[in-house]
């Protein structure tokens, strides 16, 4: 097989002080019928070039709202959320979102012309966007698969097509909701291993939300651990390299986030 169309590094644009991603003091919230809900506050962290944030934090805590703020889905109550220094105002392909539902792809557009949507959109020849999603389907493990449709495949291949097309728009920064929580757990421990995989191949910087404390560490370089509902950054923790640092880190997080649970156990 050839190596990948996109090079690694081919999202690099040589900033060597500014972060891909930085947020300052940002709240978030939602005005409902009963007035305004705070989902999360004063959130500051900066992401560089090439790293996989994990941001974990209980049900309702604000992962989402965060991880959509920064896709440009919605505007900061407080704060600034700056994308290689400039202030995000609405989505792009820059940002591109992988979610936890198997329905984001379309449903009447065969494997490679899902893959390739997004640089078709971009203005990318049709022969050029097939001949690169031919390329990222066999990265992804889906060789065969190009002219099947989103129905005729199982939860975790609709999961390889979404993080296929993700790719295929070279995002400055890729956005994962939870995208394997509803995945069986064999899936799940196979989709976390090729997302690493992908990464060591393609060196994309990554923002990841989940609520499983050994998938954040399992996948992340750094993790920021979000306080209950409404969110607040608890502590923000290095992944170390060894199986035992990575327990003692993982246990640190349960304390964290579960600590009437550890009193009970104790
Ligand atoms: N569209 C919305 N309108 C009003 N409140 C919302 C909306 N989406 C989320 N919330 C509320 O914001 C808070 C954070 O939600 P969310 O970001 O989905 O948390 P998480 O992803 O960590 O589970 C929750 O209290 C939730 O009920
Ligand atoms: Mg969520």
């Amino acid at each position: 097989m050839e190596g990948p169309v996109l090079p690694r590094g081919a999202w690099r644009r040589g900033h060597l002080s500014t972060p891909v991603l930085e947020l300052r003091d940002v709240s978030l919230g939602y005005r409902t019928a009963t007035g305004w809900l705070t989902a999360c506050e004063g959130i500051s962290f900066s992401l560089a070039e090439g790293e996989r944030l994990m941001l974990v934090g209980a049900s309702g805590c604000g992962k989402s709202t965060l991880l959509g703020a920064v896709a440009g889905f919605h505007a900061p109550h407080a704060g600034q959320l700056l994308l290689d220094g400039r202030p995000v105002t609405q989505p792009g392909p820059d940002r591109m979102m992988v979610f936890q539902e198997f329905e984001q792809l379309l449903p009447w557009k065969s494997v490679a012309d899902n893959i390739a949507y997004p640089r078709r959109l971009a203005g990318t020849p049709r022969a050029e966007g097939r001949r690169e999603a031919e390329t990222l389907i066999a990265q992804v493990g889906l060789t065969g698969f190009a002219d099947a449709f989103p129905h005729t495949l199982s939860g975790g291949m609709k999961m390889r097509v979404a993080i296929a097309r993700a790719l295929a728009a070279r995002p400055r920064v890729l956005l994962m909701d939870e995208p394997f929580a509803a995945l069986d757990a064999l899936t799940r421990r196979r989709m976390q291993d090729e997302l690493l995989r992908l990464w060591r191949d393609f060196g994309f910087t990554l923002l990841f939300v989940t609520h499983a404390i050994e998938e954040a560490v399992a996948l992340g370089s750094r993790i920021l651990v979000l306080s209950p509902h409404p969110g607040r950054v608890q502590a923000v923790l290095d992944v170390p390299d060894t199986l035992e640092e990575r327990a003692a880190l993982e246990a640190r997080i349960h304390r964290l986030l579960l600590p009437e649970e550890v009193a009970l156990h104790a």
